[in-house]
């Protein structure tokens, strides 16, 4: 039902668009539309010459007449394609041209997430968020104001277009997000010399335009980016924007920006608690005079990273008070279903080879999930009591399906074996297997040896911590919710990817984890050794100098102790 309806909107799509299906500059081979705004659609494409690579293409709706304009349009384009190699905060173009129809367009990376208009449609975002996501913006403003050097000259760049759909918000399960601008250059090509009015290109963008934008002052300078921004962070906070106008019309928004006083705070969103220096940061941007507002990026973002640094404090507060709760983990009463691991033979429908794979096994006890293993019979005993990590990858509106990582090490970590297997939480297999490590917040590892596969020869038992038991409930409970279009292989390939990416960060994680048990050991010897002591009269030791001696190493002790 679902790929009918998507069949239909492609079929659609397709009859009505006559780039979908073309090759542009033999090169771009055009998928599909991702959406269109005032001055241009923007598709999805392959790039044949870097192996079907996706590309997202912007083809503006105009036709370069002449010379001149085509020059203008390349040289606007080349600033932009500049800034978006020296930040990350901005979309990077790839390459630019015109169509045999003298129909401007340009290349750039694709992204994947969503833009800024379609994130607050849904979602209110939290105050550390939206200071997050307005840092980033600014990072990549100011990357623009200070300008790009040509031929030894600098030339500022001011965006001209700050509105919600410019600002592109990656999602990513396992980063943060990292948010893009998009468009630049593109108004200013636009609105000088074009032909194109103010009024008529910039109609979507009207409500986030500066007053003297709005005037049509030839010489804008950064500050007219501050305004925008400052619309933009209003409707962040309130979810509104500042301004309630009558009729979408020039001369409405003109009247707004340049004459009304936005609104407090206070009585268009009661109910937020936003800090003090932010709405006072926010209404100083929205200033009609240009000499009131912050008169550069840094000094917003000054205020900008203080309220940050405020809100981490808060938020590492707490992050402490998880992990210390991570360390308190359950020991598990696990010798019984270790003992069945152990009587476990290797199943015949598998191949004798270096494989994991999981099952749910079923003991007196209730069902133990747990990993089996193949390995070379001298690996597996330096495995033993040795260092192990768990690490598992999930990512969301893909076939739903979790890449559970077992890395293993010696104790020099000279030798480490990496075992991983795919729980398709499709099946009912894998959702089991899933709850059941939800549920009981261990799993065992088989170990069967290459040399001598029929009997389990040995077998480890490995804990989650809350965090990850949560991370896996959230999961399951997302992977039943959702309607996912891609394949289980496509998915496949994607979680291998992203592994790869990973490797090491984990073994960075799994050395960590090893240094903090060592610690843990050293503190519990340590704690020992002082309550052993206590119990000790001091009378009892026999010589005065001694005494001594043992007072100074207790007190010592606790120093040590009280510095971890
Ligand atoms: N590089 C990209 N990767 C993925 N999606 C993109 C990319 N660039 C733009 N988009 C998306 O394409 C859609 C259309 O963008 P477009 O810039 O044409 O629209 P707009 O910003 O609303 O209008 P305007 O023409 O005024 O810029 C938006 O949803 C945008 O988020
Ligand atoms: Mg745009």
């Amino acid at each position: 039902m679902l790929q009918n309806e998507i069949h239909r909107q492609v079929r659609q799509k397709t009859e009505l668009d006559t780039y979908i299906g073309k090759f542009l500059n033999n090169r771009y081979l055009i998928r599909d539309l991702i959406g269109k705004g005032g001055m241009g659609r923007v598709y999805l494409a392959e790039d044949v010459a870097k192996g079907g690579m996706a590309v997202a293409v912007k083809i503006l709706s105009m036709n370069l007449a002449n010379q001149q304009l085509s020059q203008r349009f390349a040289r606007e384009i080349f600033i932009g394609a500049q800034l978006g190699r020296k930040s990350t905060h901005i979309v990077r173009v790839l390459s630019y041209g015109v169509t045999e129809d003298k129909i401007p367009y340009y290349v750039m990376e694709y992204l994947q997430g969503k833009n800024l208009k379609q994130i607050l449609k849904n979602e209110t975002l939290k105050i550390p968020n939206i200071l997050e996501i307005c840092h980033q913006i600014c990072l990549g403003l100011q990357c623009a104001h200070q300008g790009v050097s040509i031929k030894g000259e600098i030339f500022p760049v001011i965006h001209r277009d700050i509105k919600p759909e410019n600002i592109f918000i990656i999602e990513d399960d396992s980063k943060d997000r990292i948010v893009k601008i998009l468009d630049f250059g593109i108004a200013k090509f636009l609105t000088e010399g074009t032909g194109i009015t103010l009024a008529e290109s910039f109609i979507g963008s009207l409500p986030y335009c500066s007053p003297e934008h709005m005037e049509g002052r030839k010489l804008l300078d950064v500050r007219s980016d501050i305004y925008s921004l400052g619309v933009l962070m209003f409707e962040m906070l309130t979810g509104k924007h500042p301004f309630q106008i009558k009729s979408n019309s020039f001369s409405d928004w003109y009247q707004a920006h340049r004459f009304e006083m936005p609104p407090m705070f206070e009585n268009i969103a009661p109910q937020i608690s936003i800090p003090k220096e932010l709405k006072n940061l926010v209404m100083a941007c929205l200033a009609k005079e240009v000499s009131d507002r912050p008169q550069d990026i840094s000094q917003i973002l000054v205020v900008l990273e203080q309220l940050q640094r405020k809100y981490n404090n808060l938020i590492s507060d707490k992050q402490k008070n998880i992990q210390n709760q991570e360390l308190l983990h359950l020991v598990p009463v696990t010798s019984l279903s270790e003992k069945i691991c152990l009587q476990k033979s290797w199943p015949k429908n598998q191949p004798i080879a270096p494989i994991c794979f999981s099952d749910l096994l079923p003991t007196p006890q209730g069902s133990v999930p747990t990993f089996w293993a193949m390995l070379a019979k001298k690996e597996i005993a330096k495995f033993i009591d040795n260092n192990n990590y768990t690490e598992f990858i999930f990512q969301k509106n893909l076939y739903p399906m979790i890449l559970w990582i077992t890395v293993l090490s010696d104790a020099q970590f000279q030798l480490t074996r990496w075992l991983s297997c795919f729980l398709d939480l499709k099946d009912i297999k894998g959702q089991k297997l899933v709850q059941n490590l939800v549920n009981t917040g261990y799993y065992h590892l088989l170990f069967f040896a290459l040399e001598d596969p029929t009997v389990c020869v040995n077998v480890i038992t490995l804990t989650l911590s809350a965090f990850q038991r949560q991370q896996l409930l959230d999961w399951l409970d997302y992977s039943q919710k959702v309607n996912t279009i891609s394949s289980l292989n496509e998915s496949k390939t994607i979680l291998k990817t992203e592994y790869e990416k990973i490797k090491s960060d984990i073994l960075q994680k799994l050395v960590n984890k090893q240094k903090q048990t060592r610690f843990n050991i050293k503190y519990w010897l340590l704690n020992l050794y002082g309550h052993i002591l206590s119990l000790f009269p001091r009378s009892s030791l026999i010589e005065e100098g001694r005494t001594r001696k043992v007072g100074k190493t207790k007190r010592k002790l606790v120093r040590d102790s009280s510095l971890h």
